[in-house]
């Protein structure tokens, strides 16, 4: 059926010589390890002040005065409304709107000056707010930190991904890309552990190295980025043309990369015609890249993964659980969390995005309603749980970890990587900050409204979020080709195959020998 999409096969595009290398490997890992930035800061951001960090709410008292007395003096038992706090979620999401804007500067240092220094300003900048933030004194310094925490996560995501997708021989480039999401994943789960640990130490103080400990993360992909080569996309773009020849081959493990390289010559020289890049995103040839630049960070957003991910304990707080068990399924979300990643490092590449998407998005749905229902079934309108039993609450905790299993498989890896993988290089660099930006703002509104939305919604929450899940899971179907096998340089056979996008994609603007408009170098391709 033509709106399932296409699978391309054997035959329908090139197929360069080259293995998966130790080199290539290392690399990718290291470089991966970019996300660890991310994911620590969505570990800690919100436990520090909200979960279990403050214990005894010293950070609250002196820092936020005003809504620790707010807190202290509201007896109400409604639990949907129990921690409704804007001056906290504000200060919490103020790190998404700096790396927005960071993005976009580093879409140019990352076109112009190379992937690299954009890790690096990530590291360094990121750095710099990990050690603001353990040493603040005054509120300021805590919200200057957190400006920079989102600076360097800006420039991280923003680089790292194209990177990784670059580097990566194409049969395996899921595999590797996913190596970003595997950090973030495992960044979230240590942060969590660790602030639990240190929140014990006696004195208060152990928020200082939830925060602090920032810096270690910092550090990897800062000294990581100064010891990884560039990609060879990235040299050609910087007429480095004969240090990218020898660096290809030692990244492919083959001498026999003539065929790649010049077609990554010819991707560069269109790539250097092109002086706006955003200007050039709005024209029509690249509506289908815009389209998903902007949706599937969109849709990634509108999972509700950062309902569980910021809020968990505050979620299984206010449905009942005591603060240690609280933990405890946070902590068990974390875990499934990264084992789930696994599962898509492994089936990216064999199974391919689509799959994973469309069986993603089933799980997840079905979770949600179910969760609804439990919620709802016991809470009712007015948020009075009574007593809950055990059943209850493990039948909750093993819902909502199904449905982290979905999005950790899906959206969460997929959301990074196909992004990465499908834009032309001479718009790569800005439609990835787009990516990353549209990102940002929908995790910034979500984290800004959740508690309100808690508040008012109630168990519909879930229900609004699957409404989302239902939508993005239907657009998948009819409009997301499949990417898996189809080397970076060659993507724009997929729109040219597909039954919608095809429309946008004439002759004109991309010669069916395979070069867009390249001219040499691309004549062996079997395009339809
Ligand atoms: C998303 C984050 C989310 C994380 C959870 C990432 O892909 O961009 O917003 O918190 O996955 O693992």
């Amino acid at each position: 059926m033509p709106a399932a999409g296409i699978v391309p096969g054997p035959g329908n595009g090139k197929e360069y010589p080259g293995n998966l290398t130790l080199y290539v490997t290392i690399t990718c890992m290291v470089a991966a390890m970019g996300g660890l930035i991310f994911g620590y800061d969505i570990g800690i951001s919100v436990c520090v002040f909200f979960r279990w960090g403050d214990v005894d709410g010293l950070v609250l008292k002196k820092f936020f005065p005003s809504v620790y007395e707010k807190q202290k003096a509201d007896s109400s038992t409604n639990q949907y409304c129990k921690f409704d706090s804007q001056t906290l979620t504000m200060f919490t999401s103020s790190l998404y709107l700096a790396a927005l804007a960071s993005s976009l500067v580093a879409s140019w240092v990352t076109r112009k000056l190379g992937r690299k220094l954009s890790m690096l300003f990530g590291g360094l900048l990121f750095c710099a707010g990990a050690l603001i933030n353990g040493f603040a004194q005054k509120v300021w310094m805590l919200i200057v930190g957190r400006i920079f925490l989102g600076f360097g996560i800006g420039f991280a995501n923003q680089s790292v991904p194209l990177y990784l997708s670059e580097m990566a021989p194409y049969k395996y480039r899921g595999a590797l890309n996913i190596g970003f999401q595997l950090s973030i994943t495992i960044g979230i789960l240590v942060a969590n552990v660790l602030n639990y640990f240190f929140a014990k130490i006696k004195g208060g103080w152990g928020w200082r190295l939830s925060l602090g400990g920032a810096v270690v993360p910092a550090l990897i992909i800062t000294i990581g980025s100064l010891v990884l080569p560039e990609t060879p996309n990235s040299m050609i773009e910087r007429d480095q043309r004969e240090e990218a020849r020898i660096k290809l081959k030692r990244i492919r493990g083959v001498e026999d990369i003539e065929e790649e390289f010049n077609d990554l010559v010819a991707a560069s020289e269109a790539s250097r015609k092109v002086e706006h890049p955003w200007r050039n995103l709005l024209q029509r040839k690249y509506r289908p890249q815009l389209t998903m630049a902007i949706l599937i960070p969109f849709f990634q957003q509108l999972t509700g993964i950062n309902v569980i991910m910021f809020y968990a304990p505050v979620l299984f707080k206010t449905i009942g659980f005591g603060s240690d068990a609280a933990l405890m399924s946070a902590v068990i979300t974390g875990v499934v969390n990264v084992g789930s990643t696994l599962v898509s490092i492994y089936g990216v590449d064999k199974w391919g995005r689509r799959f994973l998407f469309l069986e993603g998005g089933t799980q997840m749905l079905f979770c949600q309603i179910v969760v609804a229902a439990c919620i709802g079934a016991k809470f009712g309108i007015d948020g009075e749980p009574g007593h809950l039993p055990k059943w209850y609450a493990i039948v909750v905790v093993l819902f909502i970890c199904i449905y982290v299993a979905g999005f950790a498989w899906s959206w969460g890896p997929l959301g990074w990587l196909v992004p990465s993988e499908i834009f032309p290089l001479e718009i790569r660099s800005a439609a990835q900050s787009i990516n990353v930006s549209v990102n940002m703002i929908f995790t910034f509104i979500i984290a800004q409204v959740f508690l309100v939305m808690l508040c008012h919604l109630k168990f519909g929450l879930f229900i609004f979020f699957a409404f989302f899940v239902v939508v993005m899971t239907i657009f998948v179907y009819f409009f997301l080709p499949e990417t898996k096998n189809i080397p970076i340089e060659e993507m724009v056979i997929v729109w040219k195959q597909h039954w919608f996008w095809s429309r946008f994609m004439t002759d004109v603007d991309y010669p069916a020998n395979g070069a867009v408009e390249m001219g040499k170098g691309g004549n062996s391709t079997k395009y339809v």
